[in-house]
């Protein structure tokens, strides 16, 4: 059938403002909210025993996973190694027996996560899979198919099949927790409470969709821009600077907030906006120390925070704020990945790009 566009410009446009809805959607399948657990298919083995876990994916499914690994460490306590598909399959990567290796993707079609799934399968892991389309051959070579419930998702460059694998990850590692006796029953339900508040902080954060759009002309006409977060923020920052690349062709990167001391900062000046993404929480203030040394070298930064009085304290090197809703830890890269979303969108409709078909791009690469 058709996917029409309805009263959107574009798909991805469309894409962006379901995610409230299809997250939900997936959340539905993982949790169950009367009992406040996370439920996932039937498996043939127990988390308990699997000793490491091992990622795999690539794009935008890369950056998931690497959510995913800052999840699963803190949770469940178990060993997380990730990888880019291309690199995973040929590096003789050492896997214990008895791992699990997890990949992840939109199209379950993807050449090279395919090749690193059938390597894995062959090294004797348990071969999990965090896959979009259910027909995929992905999902046919699961031992534990965990689909997202994105529905098909038609711009290149992803939005919601991206947050929809992430709730299907927070969920897989509040289990992973759960079965190694890392996290109480108690501790389950309040995973479970905070990521059922997931679509409605969304929601609240595609509320700035008109200020996103009104800085967007500050951003398109730069040539380099960079992404700054830390913590399960710094897979977003890269998250950021690979959605803008992609559909705006303006050259970014996403970088840990206290790694740019260590080349970046050579790169900052009046001419490079710096959008540093800074969640209130254990790692604020560093993140708004780094932010400063960009300002004191004449970098001008766009701010998504939920910190209050960051605004008030506006100068001139702060371009914008973009106010987030006060969200939960664990939902923060769900809640986030919207506007960053949105200002990829709204630079390249300023610069006047194909955002659904960029060029060089393909929705589903199925070359090595
Ligand atoms: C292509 C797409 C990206 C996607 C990546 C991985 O590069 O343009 O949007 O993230 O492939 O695709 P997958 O289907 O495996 O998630």
């Amino acid at each position: 059938a058709r996917i029409e566009k309805g009263n959107h410009r574009h798909y991805m446009q469309k894409e962006i403002f379901e995610q409230p809805l299809v997250v939900a959607q997936t959340l539905q399948s993982y949790l169950r909210s009367y009992e406040q657990q996370v439920a996932l298919p039937d498996m043939d083995f127990s988390f308990a025993d699997v000793p490491r876990i091992t990622i795999v994916a690539c794009g935008t499914s890369f950056y998931a996973g690497m959510v995913a690994k800052y999840w699963l460490e803190q949770f469940a306590r178990v060993p997380v190694e990730l990888d880019i598909a291309s690199e995973f399959r040929y590096r003789q990567p050492v896997l214990e027996a008895g791992g699990l290796a997890l990949f992840i993707s939109q199209s379950g079609e993807t050449a090279d996560t395919l090749a690193a799934l059938r390597h894995a399968r062959a090294e004797g892991q348990r071969i999990a899979v965090v896959v979009n389309v259910p027909t995929s051959s992905m999902a046919r070579e699961a031992d534990l198919l965990l689909p997202t419930r994105a529905g098909p998702e038609i711009g290149v460059a992803s939005t919601k099949a991206f947050t929809c694998q992430l709730a299907v990850l927070a969920a897989l590692a509040a289990k992973v927790a759960r079965d190694k006796g890392r996290l109480t029953e108690a501790e389950e339900r309040e995973i479970v409470g905070h990521l059922s508040e997931a679509p409605a902080a969304m929601n609240a954060a595609l509320a700035h969709d008109g200020d996103i759009e009104k800085m967007a002309p500050l951003i398109a006409r730069a040539r380099d821009v960079l992404y700054l977060g830390r913590g399960p923020d710094y897979p977003m920052a890269m998250e950021g600077a690979l959605k803008l690349k992609e559909i705006s062709y303006i050259h970014a990167e996403g970088y840990a907030a206290g790694e740019m001391k260590h080349g970046p900062i050579a790169l900052i000046d009046e001419h490079v906006p710096v959008i540093v993404i800074a969640p209130s929480g254990p790692l604020f203030e560093k993140t708004v120390s780094n932010m400063q040394e960009v300002q004191a070298r004449g970098g001008k930064v766009v701010l998504i925070s939920d910190a209050e009085g960051l605004a008030a304290a506006a100068d001139d090197r702060l371009l914008a704020t973009i106010e987030m809703p006060k969200v939960h830890p664990l939902i923060v890269p769900l809640t986030y990945a919207i506007p960053v979303q949105l200002l990829a969108y709204h630079v390249a409709v300023a610069k006047g790009t194909d955002v659904d078909q960029p060029r060089n791009l393909a929705k589903s690469v199925t070359v090595e």
